[in-house]
Formats: C-alpha cells, sequence, structure tokens
C-alpha cells in the first residue's frame, strides 16, 4: 500500500516523534493511534521464536510462548549450506508472521574471538566469510515472509564479562577484515531491515553513539537502509545516539530518553530534521512489516521435522576409526546423562520454550541390542563411584560405548564467560575409566564451542554434535545409526588447549580489551604459527570418501576488477551417498604486507551418489584477494601471485592453482623526512633515490667515490658478513639523517622529497 510517511511525521508532535524513538515496553515500539501508526512487537531470535508476553525479562527465563528451538547457529553454521540456513529463515518468517512479530532479534554475527565467551553457541564462526553469507542466507529467509530482522551485535562484541562498559581495542585493519565483514557482507546482499547495535564501546566510543560506526561506515559507506535498535539497554546517551545514528532505543527507558530528546530539540542542541529522519526510517520498516502482512499458522511439528533435518545437515564427525556407524546388531551400551537429557541450546535472550525435545534414548530405548546407564548427570560435576561401576560395567559387556559427554547449561550462556575449556571433571575421569575396560569407545560432545579432550587419543570415533536444538537427539540417532550420513564441518578451529588460543592473554579484562592478536584469529593464527590443533577449521568427516581432482581457473591472469571462477571435480569414492563441503582458500604470495596464510573465500556442499562425480565451480569475487589498507582507507589488492586453494578443510588442501593479478592500485608512499632508505628501496618507483641515497653514504663514511663503489661491486664475492650489517644499517636510516651527516641541507633535503612525491603521483 502506498502511503506518505513524511507527510505523517508532519502531523506528528514533537512528543510523538520522541516517542517513536523507544520502547513502549520490553518487546513493543509505540504506535500513534489517531494517525494509524500501530505498535508493533520484535523478538528474540535467533534460532526460533522467544515471544514473551508483556512480562518481558532480560535473562530469558520468564516463559515465553511453545515454539520451535531449531539448531542454534554454532551448529547450523557448520552446514556450510546456504539454502538450509535460508529454509529454516523461511519457517522462522513463517512463525514470526503467525505470532504478529514484526522483527525477529538475528542473526547474531559476532566473531568467535576465545572459546571462552559465553555467548559462542549464538554465532556462526571465527571466519567473517562463513559468518557473512551464513547471515545472508538466514535474512533473506526471514525477510522473504515479510519480516524483519535485526543483524546483531554490532559490533565487536566478543565477550560477554562487562559487555555494558567495556571497550573493545581494535585496529581499523581488524575491523574491517574480520569484525565488519559479516555485517557488510548481509547489509550489501541482503538488506537486514535493522541492525542491534552492541553494548560494548569500541575503541572507548560506545557502539550506541558511535557516528563512524552507525553512520559512516554503516550507511554511508555499505548503504544501510533501514533502522539501528540499540541492544537491550545500550544506550548511554540518548541525544548523542540519535545523532550518530541510532534511531531506536529498547527497551522503553519509561520516558528519560524521550524527554532528553524534547529538551534537545526545544533548546537547539538537536535538529529536528535528525529526529524527523530517524522517524521516517522506523517507520518505513513498521509499514513494510504492516503492508506485508499474511496469515501464517503455526505448524510445529513439521517445523519440528525441519529443525531435525538441519541438525542431521549439521553435525561434525570429528574422528572414526572404523566405530561408526553402529550396527543394529552390536551389543551397544549407552552412557551419560545427555543421552536421556540433551542439552540442546544455551542459556540467555534465545533461550526457546520447546514444545517438545527429542533425546536419543526417546529414539533407541527398547532396541534390542541397547542398554543404557546413565554414569553421570547432564547437570553437575560429581563423580558417584556407584554410576560409574556400573557404566564401567555396562560398557565391557557390550562390543561397543558410546558416551553422550558435554557442558551443562551453568557452563556457558550469554551474561557471562568459561573461565576454561574442560568438561566437567566427572565426565573426563569416566571416559578414562570406561576405556581401560572397552577400547571400542564412541564420545557423542554436546557443547556451544570447543572442549579439550583429555581421552582425545583413545576415543575411537567422536561426533560433534554441539547444542542440536530440538530435535537433536533424534539426528544424534540417525548418524550414529548411519541413517543419515554426517556432512558437517567444523566452523570453528579445536585448539588443544586454551593457551594455545591467541586471545588468551587478553580476554574478559574489565575495561579494555586489547585485541593484540589482530587479524591472527582462529585459523588464521594457528596457521601462521603453525601450530597443531585438536581439529582444524573446516574439518569433518564422512561415512563415505570424495576424490578433488582437475582444478582450473577461468582466468590465470586478472586485473583487481575482476572475478575468477574456480571449477575442480569432486567424486564419491565410497560406497554410500554423501554430501562434501568443497572449501576456496586464497593465499596471497604477493608480499606487500602480512597477511594471514590463507583465508575463506568460497566454498559449496555437494551430494554424490556413490561413484559419482560432480563439477563445482566457485566464483571468487575482487573482494577475494584485497586486504584493507588504511593508508588508502581503503580496500587494496597487491600485483602479483595468489594461490587458490581447494580444500576438505583448512589443513587437508587437496589441490591448488596459481593466479596472477596485475593491480592498477599503488599504495601511498607517504614520504617524509623520517621514511627510511629502506622503505625507498622496496618501492620500484623510488629505489633509484635509495641507491643515490647508499652511495652518498658509502662515500661519508668510507670515503668511496662512484668509481671505488664500482669496483666493490664487481668484487662482490669478497664481501663479508660486515656488508649486511651496513646494508641493514643503512637500510633504516631516515632521511633526517642525511641532514644531520651534513649530506643534505634541510631545505634541499625537503625540497628533494617534494620532488619524488611529485614524480610518483
Ligand atoms: C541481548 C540481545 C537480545 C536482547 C533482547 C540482550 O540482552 O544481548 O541479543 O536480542 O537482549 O532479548
Amino acid at each position: 500500500m502506498k502511503r506518505d510517511i513524511s507527510m505523517l511525521i508532519k502531523e506528528m508532535t514533537l512528543e510523538e516523534k520522541a516517542g517513536m524513538c523507544s520502547g513502549l515496553d520490553f518487546w513493543h515500539l509505540k504506535g500513534v493511534e489517531r494517525l494509524g501508526i500501530p505498535s508493533v512487537m520484535v523478538s528474540d531470535g535467533p534460532h526460533g521464536l522467544r515471544k514473551q508476553d508483556d512480562s518481558g525479562d532480560h535473562l530469558g527465563i520468564n516463559d515465553s510462548i511453545k515454539a520451535v528451538c531449531f539448531p542454534p547457529a554454532c551448529l547450523s553454521a557448520c552446514s556450510f549450506d546456504r539454502e538450509l540456513i535460508k529454509e529454516m529463515g523461511i519457517q522462522i518468517g513463517k512463525e514470526a508472521q503467525a505470532e504478529n512479530l514484526s522483527v525477529m532479534l538475528g542473526p547474531a554475527v559476532n566473531i568467535k574471538r576465545s572459546p571462552l565467551c559465553g555467548r559462542n553457541f549464538e554465532y556462526y564462526s571465527e571466519d567473517p566469510y562463513l559468518s557473512g553469507e551464513m547471515a545472508v542466507a538466514c535474512i533473506q529467509g526471514i525477510q522473504s515472509q515479510g519480516v524483519g530482522t535485526s543483524i546483531k551485535h554490532f559490533a565487536a562484541n566478543n565477550q560477554e564479562y562487562n559487555r555494558l562498559s567495556c571497550s573493545s581495542e581494535v585496529d581499523e585493519r581488524t575491523l574491517r577484515e574480520i569484525y565488519f565483514p559479516a555485517f557488510e557482507t548481509a547489509v550489501k546482499k541482503a538488506q537486514p531491515k535493522t541492525v542491534m547495535c552492541s553494548y560494548n564501546m569500541i575503541n572507548g566510543v560506545y557502539s550506541s553513539e558511535n557516528p563512524w560506526l552507525l553512520t559512516d561506515v554503516l550507511r554511508d559507506e555499505w548503504g544501510f537502509k533501514g533502522y539501528v535498535m540499540s541492544d537491550w539497554g545500550a544506550v548511554n546517551e540518548r541525544v548523542a545516539g540519535l545523532k550518530a545514528g541510532l534511531e531506536l532505543e529498547m527497551p522503553s527507558s519509561n520516558g528519560t530518553g524521550d524527554m532528553e530528546i524534547i529538551n534537545a530539540v526545544k533548546d537547539g542542541t538537536l535538529d529536528e530534521a535528525v529526529l524527523d529522519r530517524a522517524v521516517e526510517r522506523i517507520l518505513n520498516v513498521v509499514f513494510d512489516y504492516i503492508d506485508n502482512r499474511h496469515n501464517e499458522k503455526l505448524e510445529l511439528e513439521a517445523d519440528h521435522e525441519e529443525a531435525k533435518h538441519i541438525a542431521c545437515e549439521s553435525m561434525v564427525l570429528l574422528k572414526n576409526e572404523e566405530m561408526l556407524p553402529l550396527k543394529k546388531e552390536e551389543k551397544v551400551a549407552f552412557v551419560g546423562g545427555f543421552f536421556k537429557t540433551p542439552r540442546y541450546q544455551g542459556g540467555g535472550s534465545s533461550h526457546i520454550n520447546s514444545f517438545k525435545v527429542d533425546s536419543a534414548w526417546n529414539c533407541l530405548n527398547g532396541e534390542k541390542n541397547v542398554t543404557y546407564v546413565e554414569g553421570f548427570s547432564a547437570v553437575d560435576d560429581v563423580y558417584d563411584e556407584n554410576l560409574a561401576k556400573e557404566a564401567c560395567e555396562a560398557a565391557k559387556n557390550a562390543d561397543k560405548v558410546v558416551i553422550f559427554a558435554g557442558l551443562p547449561d551453568s557452563f556457558e550462556s550469554e551474561g557471562y564467560d568459561r573461565k576454561h575449556m574442560h568438561l566437567p571433571d566427572c565426565q573426563n575421569r569416566l571416559i578414562s575409566e570406561i576405556a581401560k575396560v572397552q577400547p571400542n569407545l564412541v564420545v557423542v560432545l554436546h557443547n556451544g564451542s570447543p572442549v579439550e579432550m583429555p581421552w582425545l587419543s583413545y576415543a575411537k570415533a567422536i561426533l560433534e554434535a554441539y547444542l542440536g536444538g530440538q530435535a537433536g537427539g533424534s539426528a544424534v540417532a540417525a548418524i550414529l545409526y548411519g541413517d543419515v550420513n554426517p556432512s558437517g564441518k567444523l566452523a570453528e578451529t579445536f585448539p588443544y588447549k586454551l593457551a594455545d588460543n591467541p586471545s588468551y592473554f587478553n580476554f574478559a579484562c574489565p575495561k579494555k580489551v586489547e585485541y593484540h592478536e589482530g587479524l591472527y584469529v582462529g585459523y588464521r593464527y594457528y596457521d601462521k604459527k603453525e601450530m597443531n590443533v585438536a581439529f582444524p577449521f573446516g574439518h569433518g568427516l564422512s561415512y563415505t570418501t570424495f576424490e578433488y581432482s582437475n582444478i582450473r581457473l577461468s582466468a590465470d591472469r586478472i586485473t583487481e576488477k575482476d572475478t575468477v571462477k574456480v571449477s575442480l571435480d569432486i567424486k564419491n569414492t565410497g560406497d554410500v551417498a554423501g554430501k562434501e563441503v568443497v572449501q576456496i582458500y586464497v593465499k596471497d604470495n604477493t608480499g606487500v604486507c602480512s597477511r594471514p596464510v590463507k583465508e575463506l573465500k568460497g566454498f559449496e556442499k555437494v551430494y554424490l551418489e556413490p561413484g559419482e562425480t560432480k563439477t563445482v565451480e566457485i566464483c571468487l569475487d575482487s573482494r577475494s584477494f584485497a586486504w584493507y589498507s588504511t593508508d588508502i582507507n581503503g580496500w587494496f589488492t597487491g600485483s602479483g601471485e595468489y594461490e587458490i586453494l581447494a580444500g576438505a578443510s583448512s589443513r587437508d588442501i587437496r589441490l591448488s592453482a596459481v593466479l596472477n593479478i596485475e593491480s592498477s592500485q599503488i599504495l601511498p608512499l607517504n614520504l617524509n623526512i623520517n621514511t627510511t632508505i629502506g622503505e625507498l628501496m622496496s618501492n620500484d618507483k623510488t629505489k633509484k633515490y635509495a641507491i643515490k641515497f647508499q652511495r652518498q653514504l658509502d662515500t661519508f663514511f668510507n670515503g668511496l667515490d662512484d668509481t671505488d663503489i664500482q669496483k666493490e661491486d664487481a668484487q662482490e664475492e669478497d664481501k663479508a658478513v660486515g656488508d649486511e650489517m651496513s646494508e641493514a644499517t643503512t637500510a633504516s636510516t631516515p632521511l633526517r639523517n642525511l641532514v644531520g651527516f651534513g649530506i643534505y641541507k634541510k631545505e634541499e633535503m625537503l625540497a628533494l622529497i617534494e620532488e619524488i612525491k611529485i614524480e610518483n603521483i
């Protein structure tokens, strides 16, 4: 329906306009009845509906309506399947329509900087490309149903500790390359109706009042068209926030924020046009929802099946020494409280009131060769000698034992971070006891983020079920018995131990967290350090095997503006049908600046019958090769060689091809009196000056003239170690020292610098 929103705004009073910019209560925006502006509701998110009654709470513990808990992002990201995530979004969008929810508060795309972040279970990945692709699919799915999304938490919200007051201290290149891209891709490709700003500060400025973040980057650079809302209680100074680009304060601040806006307009410190623009942005989204209202029914059972399907497609088989799949004729002892009571979601604002929950026990109980003993509880860390004895006995009398281990609820949640990466001691202890009596040991893990595995070497199979959503239990049973062939791949690295993680020294600090590791997050760090890890990013096994061959590029020489198509053949070389996630990484060999060894820039999931071969085509866009240079305030692609790597994981590269890029981009010289001779030497265009300065220094120190130097050059082989030192010293000499040595007068040097600059523009 066509309506004139600017006319509507003209008819609104100052109070009504200020009122539109904050919540009515915990979940509703205000309406203006006399003007036909409805009060709409928003709701968490991200992996299902948490529609609360009027009595909202911040902890997600008050009852919400019965709904479907789809797999949280820690698991669904492992599907590496855009269509699947989109499908999940469509179902959530339909449910939101059925429940009259205008915006779903998700997806949550913060990068998993540390395995300890209490909310990692809600986030997709340590990798910005994967996070971005998942976010786009989720947003497109939900918004296809006429319901908005709120991508969150923008930005650099990577720990729970002091999240409302802490500052994430991150350099710009790292923000641009690691912490922003998921938001950037989502905005550019899927235009979420809203963005939720984060609680924290970035480099000392609250996200909720950061004009660079909310306006310069989000709107002016990326083209965001919707409205920005605050995370719940993230507003610091309301008027500063509005000016910076924060349109909606959530939840209600009981009139405080509104009054500040009204006063600021009245006393002239806030231009009313800024308020009008904010109201317009909010109303555009409100009416977009109203105009797309349609009837939907909650299809809980059908969505439960969809939730199971997503879980089946995402769980990751970490290890398998001919243990899985289990056979019906084998006697199997199942141990661990999670068998009956799976942990399938995390605590906090995403907590869903599931209308039903599958457990593996529901699916397998009553089967002839299945026994179950608890061994340890799913809720605490108490080693019970009697339960342990019973479990060892059952394991000994079986052909195989499958231990359902995991993190109890209290170990990870929104609101606090983990202190360590351990499973409860009682579980580790029982696993080692059982291994003494039954070597055929399988572990199934229920956790929202990586755990240390002291039993890694002797567990013969490990299935990472993550938090599987309400149907996760039946998905586990289906995978264990081979009804489903696992095809998930890790969306994060599993280090051997916490201390291996690059954020180890700078995490959960009270006031400021310094992101010293910079770009080197997750596999970018472990690769650079050549460090062994328990399981690498992108890893995941199948009950079949795949062969990669015949990689080719659509061009082997391109410019920095071009795209390139990577094709390769993939064959299912095993006996059962299966899916493989082909991953494409780019390695920059130009040496222009420090870059990760390789970065994920494309992937595709392929289904193959036994013996079948398919050709996979993956397009790499121009951004795939670029890095962010603060010298040009933009993306830069250096000229030279890049390697295109195709792999089954970040540490299992099967094929590679070389690509040459001829880039027209040149980094500015930023030449000044403190530029070193070495810097001039490393740039083709200024090399001749560096050589000249070098000779002048040689003459100055050794009394050699040009002819002597040429003679010396001819006797190169006789040069001793001392020359290396002298070369290094010369290379690190700044131009000002040539003035200091009296080789140039200061004015002469400054004039020469100008001359070099002009020559190089
Ligand atoms: C969380 C958000 C959530 C909001 C509403 C906040 O505490 O950080 O992710 O959407 O509450 O529940």
